[in-house]
């Protein structure tokens, strides 16, 4: 997968030189590429932001170098999708991931200030597919961050850059809920228990009980993932365990 990231401080992907990522990038698997806005900026103070048309506080990114920036990186038949960190776009989800995970290739625009300015967004929609993205309901500084998330949620995704991709499939928000809870040597530890079933080499009963853990978390922790599960996936503890909303039943964690 190629990544392409347009932002005025590069040294917030150095962290993607790093672990996991950073061996899939030396693999090949991933084909990362940062790029400094600035270049693109013919000013001796390299000024990549304007106040806003209409007034009001605060600077907007300009046009005119990420028009360049397009120009240069985007130059043959293929086009990127093209993300645009923002607070003002659509929510990423695990499922944006895993829908992002088969493009061959991204581009992150990262917003600093107000944001971009808009005709930059409409200009590269007109010739590349265009999302705008928000990490949460938060305001953060500038797409950075943001950005180096959803790297990570989406390359970790890629074929081969995990070793076990079987452990991709246990994961929290990938069945629709959050993960039970997990337990490693030794059996007991400051007066803690691992849960009897565990050790007890019974792998139903296993399965069955990280069914109810992850259940009965999300019900606690986020009941409205549990609203939005897909009635036919449910079995029959499944709906006594919603319809008594866990109250009966104590979580490992917390009981
Ligand atoms: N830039 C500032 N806040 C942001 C957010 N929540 N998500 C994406 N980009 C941002």
């Amino acid at each position: 997968m190629r990544l392409d990231v347009v932002t005025v401080f590069p040294e917030y992907f150095s962290p993607l030189d790093l672990s996991l990522i950073g061996k899939a990038r030396e693999r090949g698997l991933i084909d990362l590429r940062v790029h400094d806005l600035r270049r693109w900026t013919h000013d001796v103070h390299h000024s990549v932001d304007g106040t806003p048309a209409g007034g009001g506080a605060g600077m907007v990114m300009k046009p005119q170098p990420w028009g360049e920036c397009f120009d240069e990186v985007i130059d043959g038949q293929r086009r990127p999708h093209l993300l645009v960190t923002s607070p003002a776009g659509e929510p990423f989800s695990q499922k944006k991931a895993t829908e992002l995970a088969r493009e061959d290739w991204l581009m992150f625009a990262c917003g600093r200030y107000e944001g971009l300015d808009q005709r930059v967004v409409d200009y590269a929609a007109e010739r590349m597919p265009v999302t705008e993205v928000s990490l949460g309901d938060y305001v953060l500084f500038g797409g950075e961050v943001a950005a180096l998330t959803m790297i990570e949620a989406v390359t970790r995704l890629v074929p081969g850059v995990v070793g076990n991709s079987a452990s991709l499939d246990e994961e929290s928000h990938v069945n629709g809920l959050l993960e039970a809870p997990a337990y490693t040597k030794p059996a007991e530890w400051r007066g803690h228990v691992i849960p009897d079933v565990l050790r007890s080499g019974d792998h139903g009963a296993v399965d069955r009980w990280r069914r109810d853990q992850s259940l009965i978390r999300t019900l606690r922790r986020r009941p409205d993932l549990v609203a939005q599960l897909d009635e036919s996936t449910l079995d029959k503890r499944d709906r006594h365990l919603i319809e008594r909303a866990g109250i009966d039943e104590p979580d490992a964690d917390q009981a």
